[in-house]
Parts: structure tokens; sequence; C-alpha cells
């Protein structure tokens, strides 16, 4: 395998730079240090922001092709660069190397969409002979950039909610200053690394990881038109905190998924879907599978191979290809997780599958009968745990799944297209998966959610659309 530099840069105004090693990442299996990179101090954040601000009117005229280009630089480097980025993954996020692979084919996919985005961010032509008033009047708009864009991300996903942001802000002609996770924030290097080969107008883009306090004026800063935050419900802060900008959030959910009756039908991939949506790295995702709701005459057999099925998931060291549970990004989560499973289960709870935590390993954790009340139900677990509820009638269990502070997206396993379509009506979510898991997600798919779960859309096309805004041109005669 590949291992890691001794260290990494960070990119201020386009360059590399190492003022110091002061932020240690570590390899989240082994606990071991991974490598050092540079934390930027609050001046750093500033000359960052200052760079981006004088970069508006090159990166706006940066023609489309020549944005075009740069992405798909990207893309060849990362194909080129796989397996180190999916090595990267794996030891500062614990990311079991499946996983972490399927996520450079995914980081890929989101730079390969937005590179054929650059050149298709149109206009419209506009009517506005509508009366006398009007007459020999034209009117027609195209998209310019907002200006300056401000990018917060979280472990994750070091490299595609990274991409997420970074992408479609090339592809819209903005430039922008990117604060990854200090958790994780060797795949955002490594993405600086590849920009910095480009062409990029001069403090197009610079990539740093600093503390929250020294990250405000990428909240506050009235220079900065548009802030992108992916993280925990911090962001409706961070949003009363923001100004004028506009303000895109991404803040998880606790996502339900309803396994309808289906007289007959076979649960072999419903199984295989539910187990891979709620453990898939360590429950670690904002869509990641915790609310089961099962139609009752499908509960006692979804439950036993549930149970069977979540029992020999393989945990240990994600370098092993066979490992499915790997690490939690750190202790203080795993021992979070853990306290409120002990205290769903103090409330009733029943365990159907689970065991210990070590450290900040937690084994996947399977449960019926969890309270309503509890933060095990009420709240994003963001761990290995998942549990099931029967339902008796569709329409309970579509009033089961909006249970929720939160609505991201929402999953569907149901033979019936008047279920199907009930779903989509009623769910409050941002998006409802019909024949899968609310985890799945294609990367040019409008991804956000509604309620506690954020402000906006990602998926290329959605976060171009608000990295740009219409300017009318309105033409008298001719
Ligand atoms: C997230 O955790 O919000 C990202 C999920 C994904 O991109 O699959």
């Amino acid at each position: 395998m590949p291992s890691l530099k001794k260290t990494y840069p960070h990119y201020v105004a386009n360059r590399p730079l190492t003022p110091n090693s002061d932020l240690e990442v570590f390899d989240k299996y082994t606990g071991k240090r991974a490598t050092r990179v540079p934390l930027a101090d609050a001046a750093t954040v500033r000359k960052a922001i200052r760079a981006a601000f004088d970069a508006r009117e090159a990166m706006a005229k940066f023609p489309p092709y020549a944005r075009r280009m740069v992405l798909e630089h990207c893309v060849e480097r990362f194909e080129k660069r796989r397996e180190e980025l999916a090595f990267a993954l794996c030891i500062e996020a614990g990311k079991p190397i499946a996983d972490a692979r399927g996520e450079v084919s995914r980081l890929i996919d989101t730079f390969r969409i937005a590179a054929g985005e650059a050149t298709r961010i149109d206009g419209e032509v506009l009517e506005l002979e509508i009366g006398e008033r009007t007459a020999g009047y034209r009117g027609m708009t195209r998209r310019v950039p907002v200006g300056v864009c401000s990018f917060i991300t979280p472990f994750n996903f070091p490299l595609n909610l990274v991409a997420h942001k970074v992408a479609p802000a090339i592809a819209a002609g903005c430039p922008f200053v990117l604060k990854p996770a200090t958790k994780t924030p060797v795949g955002a290097l490594i993405i600086g690394e590849v920009l910095a080969e480009t062409d990029l107008p001069k403090g197009a883009f610079s990539v740093i990881a600093c503390t929250d306090e020294d990250a405000a004026p990428l909240v506050e800063d009235e220079r900065i038109a548009l802030l992108s935050f992916t993280g925990g419900p911090v962001g409706w802060k961070l949003k009363a905190n923001a100004g004028r900008k506009k303000v895109v959030l991404e803040l998880g959910g606790n996502a339900a998924c309803i396994v309808d009756a289906d007289p007959g039908r076979p649960l072999d991939f419903v199984v295989d879907r539910l187990v891979s949506g709620a453990y898939y790295q360590s429950g670690q995702s904002c869509i990641s599978v915790q609310r089961i709701i099962v139609h009752r005459d499908r509960y006692d057999e979804l439950r036993r191979r549930l149970r069977a099925a979540t029992g020999k998931l393989k945990m240990g060291d994600p370098r092993d290809d066979e490992v499915f549970v790997g690490p939690m990004i750190d202790e203080a989560s795993a021992q979070r997780v853990e306290d409120w499973i002990a205290a769903a289960r103090k409330g009733g709870a029943k365990k159907l599958a689970g065991g210990p935590r070590e450290g900040n390993m937690l084994p996947a954790w399977l449960l019926e009968n969890v309270p309503r009340d509890s933060d095990l139900y009420r709240r994003e677990v963001f761990g290995p745990v998942a549990f099931l509820e029967p339902f008796d009638g569709f329409d309970q269990a579509l009033a089961m799944a909006n249970d929720s502070d939160f609505g991201l997206q929402a999953g569907v396993f149901t033979a019936s297209l008047d279920h199907a379509m009930r779903a989509w009506d009623r769910l409050e979510v941002g998006g409802v998966v019909v024949g899968d898991i609310p985890s799945f997600r294609v990367d040019n798919m409008p991804y956000g959610g509604v309620k506690g779960s954020g402000l906006g859309r990602e998926g290329v096309r959605y976060a171009i659309a608000d990295m740009t805004e219409p300017r009318l041109l309105v033409i008298r005669g001719g």
C-alpha cells in the first residue's frame, strides 16, 4: 500500500506553503500520527479571502472551455493517483479500503460531471413584449458567477464532499477558500496539489485547515458571496452569522427506510442493502440507514435475517479488504453513540446485535423498541446503529418516517406503484429512493434536505445554480 508523505503543504492563493506543521493527522485505526500539515492562522485566512476577492474578475473572465480543461486535468490526475487517494482516506478517516476506493471513483465522477457542466451554463431569451408599453423590447439572461465562495467540509467524505463544492465553483467561475475538517485534511490538500498544477487565475483557490475560531471570517466576511457548509446543526448558527451571503447547508439526518409488506417478495436484496446502508463507514454518513420501518407481516423475518447478517460483519483494520466496519473518527464519538445506546436500552430498547466498544471501534448495533423520545431515535446517530419499528398501514409508515426533525433522503422498498407515488408525494425529505436505501447517491442528483437537514441542494448542476446568478440584458429597438 502507498504511504502518506511526512508532511503536506496547504495552498494559499494557489501556492503551496508550509509555514508550520502544527496540525497532526492520526491514523484512525492505529492511533499513531500519520502525517503533519500546516494549521493556518487568522492572518492566513484573511489573506486567502483577500486573494480570492481580488481574483473575482479573472475567474469570471476565465473562459468556460478553460474551466473545463482544469476539471479534466483533475480527472486525469485523480485517475492516476487512485490508490494513493484511497489509501489517504483509509488512514486519515479510518474508512475501509473498499469504501475508500468507492469514494475516489465518486470524486472522479464529480469532477467529470463538473467538466461537462462548465460549458453548459446557459441563460434564456425572455419575451418582454407583453403589452403596448413594452413593444420593441427584448430580454435575455446569462448566468454570472456570484463571486467568492467559502467552503467548510466534514470528516466523513474528505474527498467527495470537497469535490461537491470545489468542482462546481471552478465550473461556475468562482474563486474559493476551502477549510477541510482538521481531522481529515489530507484528501483536500491533495486536491489542492492537483489544482496547483493548472492555470487557474492567481488567487482563485486556497485550501487551508484552521481552527473554528480562526475560520470565523469564512462565515462573516462580507466579501464572500456564498457559504457552503456540510456538517452538523451548528450550520444554523453559521447561517445566523453569515450576513448577506447566500448560504447552502447540508446538516445530516436520521434517515428512514420503509420496507413494505410485498407478500412473497424475497428479502435478500433488502437485507443486503439495509446492512450496507446502516453500517458502511461505521454509519458516518448523513444518509446512513437509521430507522427501519417494516410492515408487521415481514417484521419477524426481516429481524431474523438482519440480525444474522449484522452479526457476520467483519470489524477491524480498514486496510483489510474484508473489513466492513472500521473505526469511528475518534473515541469521543464512539463513546457518545455508546451512551445513546445505553440510554435507549434503559428506556426499553432491546438489543438484537451489537457489543461493547473498544476505543473508537464500535461494532454494528441493531435494536428494536427504541423509545421515540430517545437521542438514539430523534438525533442523527452518525455511528453504526440502526433499529427496527413495525407498521400496519402504509400511511402510518409515511407518518412514522416524517416523525423527525430532519428530512434529507428516505428509502422505500415497495412493489406498489401507488405506495411509491404516495411516498414521493408525502415524505418530507429532499429525495425519495424507491427500491433502495436512503443512502443511495449519484453525484449528479440534487442532494440536500428540508427541515433540520439544511438548505439548498448540491449535485453539480444544482450547486452551479447557487454559485451563479442571472444577469438580465434588456435591449430596446432593433
Ligand atoms: C453525506 O454524508 O452527506 C454524503 C453522503 C454521500 O455523498 O454519499
